[in-house]
């Protein structure tokens, strides 16, 4: 036979890496969860660790301390993760996706041995700052200003929700520099924390990812170097269009981690309770939904690796990452709130986890571009064929 086929196969660098990262979930991530979500606690010392395991930098090169690994396998991390404790995971994709990649593929070499070096061995971590109070889905409306005075531009404006928010020391942040050219007037900058006239808001309290510290941000005349423009002048939309891109599929493989998890735990709670002197799993009620969610994990499943695939392939992943983020996201919606069905009482109290898992999944339908967006997204590209 001389037939090629399509291999649906882990190579074993990937099991390995699946097999680290699910250690550590159970290990690490999941002692303490429920009471980090309760406090809104930051998960500091799973992120340090995290960063020694080498998921803060996974695909950044190892000549800047990443671990030079594919998306698939990111994506098999943002799965893992993401079963125990999406508000850890969130962190793994910003800085990963958002902060790390963009930094690599669109800073200069300067920029790159300065923070780069840094972020990808988690010895720091960024954020990145697109949302404002009035520019969320609607992202040219910029009303965030830089002001270019020559060397050095001058900041002002208002961003909002951004992960990372206090614990970032570096911000890729978005703003407007020419108005006149719309969108083409944008710029992305790299702010250090502690700048003079950047204040940090205070943190939100939030349904889900409790964990995650998402502040507002307020700029008051900072003074950023022009060395720390990413790209060329007006290049800071496509800069954060293009960085999107790449994050949708990290937020889609949290989605899936969150949908697994939460099957993961009904299934076997459905083989141990028992109810009309049975196990709830063989009344057919509640082993159609186990099911149901095993068929839509799947599925999925594979439209994240196949956004991840089209990344390392080089080929174009805007439309295979905005699917494989609208659905995953609506998948883990769905099974989230089915676990809790499962679990009967016992799923509406926290000592379960699948409320836990049920109030994260809805963030994944927010945040990286809403549903809605990725449909805009989704539909423009296949319309335009
Ligand atoms: N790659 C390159 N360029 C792109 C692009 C892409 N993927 N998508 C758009 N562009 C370009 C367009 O080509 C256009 O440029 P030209 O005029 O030169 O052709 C320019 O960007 C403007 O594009 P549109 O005209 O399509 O702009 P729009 O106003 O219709 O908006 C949008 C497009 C897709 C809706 C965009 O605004 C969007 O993605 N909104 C959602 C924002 C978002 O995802 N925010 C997430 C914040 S980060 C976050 O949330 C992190 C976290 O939670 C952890
Ligand atoms: P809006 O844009 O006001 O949307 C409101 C509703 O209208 C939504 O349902 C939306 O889908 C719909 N809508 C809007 N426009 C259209 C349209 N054209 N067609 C159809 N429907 C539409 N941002 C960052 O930059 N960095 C971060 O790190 C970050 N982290 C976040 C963390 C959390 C916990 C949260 C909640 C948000 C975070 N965000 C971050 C912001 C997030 O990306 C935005 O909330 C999101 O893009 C939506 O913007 P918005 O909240 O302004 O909603």
């Amino acid at each position: 036979h001389n037939f090629k086929h399509m291999d649906f196969t882990l190579t074993e660098e990937q099991k390995l890496i699946q097999q680290a990262a699910r250690d550590f979930a159970q290990n690490e991530l999941l002692p303490g969860v429920i009471e980090r979500d309760d406090a809104q606690k930051f998960p500091a010392e799973q992120v340090k660790k995290m960063g020694e395991l080498g998921f803060l930098g996974m695909m950044v090169n190892p000549k800047y301390g990443g671990s030079g690994l594919d998306a698939v396998s990111y994506t098999i991390v943002m799965e893992e993760l993401s079963k125990v404790d999406a508000s850890s995971s969130v962190v793994v994709s910003v800085n990963n996706s958002l902060v790390c990649y963009g930094i690599e593929a669109y800073g200069t070499e300067e920029q790159k041995e300065k923070y780069l070096t840094k972020l990808a061995t988690g010895e720091i971590i960024g954020a990145f700052c697109l949302s404002e109070p009035e520019a969320g889905s609607d992202a040219t409306s910029q009303k965030t200003t830089a002001i270019d005075k020559g060397d050095h531009y001058i900041l002002n404006g208002t961003k909002n929700w951004i992960t990372n928010g206090s614990t970032a020391s570096v911000y890729i942040v978005i703003a407007q520099t020419d108005k006149e050219k719309g969108h083409k007037g944008i710029n992305a900058l790299i702010v250090e924390k502690g700048a003079e006239g950047f204040e940090i808001g205070p943190k939100e309290n939030k349904l889900g990812i409790r964990g995650s510290d998402t502040h507002s941000l307020l700029f008051n005349d900072v003074k950023v170097p022009k060395e720390n423009r990413i790209g060329e002048d007006g290049f800071g939309f496509k800069f954060a269009m293009k960085t999107l891109s790449g994050g949708r599929i990290g937020i889609a493989a949290q989605a899936l981690g969150i949908a697994a998890g939460a099957y993961e735990l009904a299934k076997k709670y459905s083989k141990q309770r028992k109810a009309f002197g049975t196990e709830i799993s063989n009344h057919q009620a509640i082993a159609f939904k186990l099911a149901d969610m095993h068929t839509q994990i799947e599925a999925a499943r594979h439209l994240v690796y196949k956004a991840a695939w089209d990344k390392d392939q080089g080929h174009n992943f805007d439309l295979s990452g905005a699917m494989a983020k609208l659905y995953a996201s609506q998948v883990a919606m769905d099974t989230t709130v089915e676990a809790v069905q499962v679990h009967g009482g016992n799923g509406f109290v926290k000592d379960y986890h699948v409320e836990r898992l049920m109030r994260d999944a809805k963030i994944t339908q927010i945040y990286e571009g809403t549903s809605e967006i990725q449909k805009i997204v989704i539909s423009r590209s296949i319309l335009r064929d």
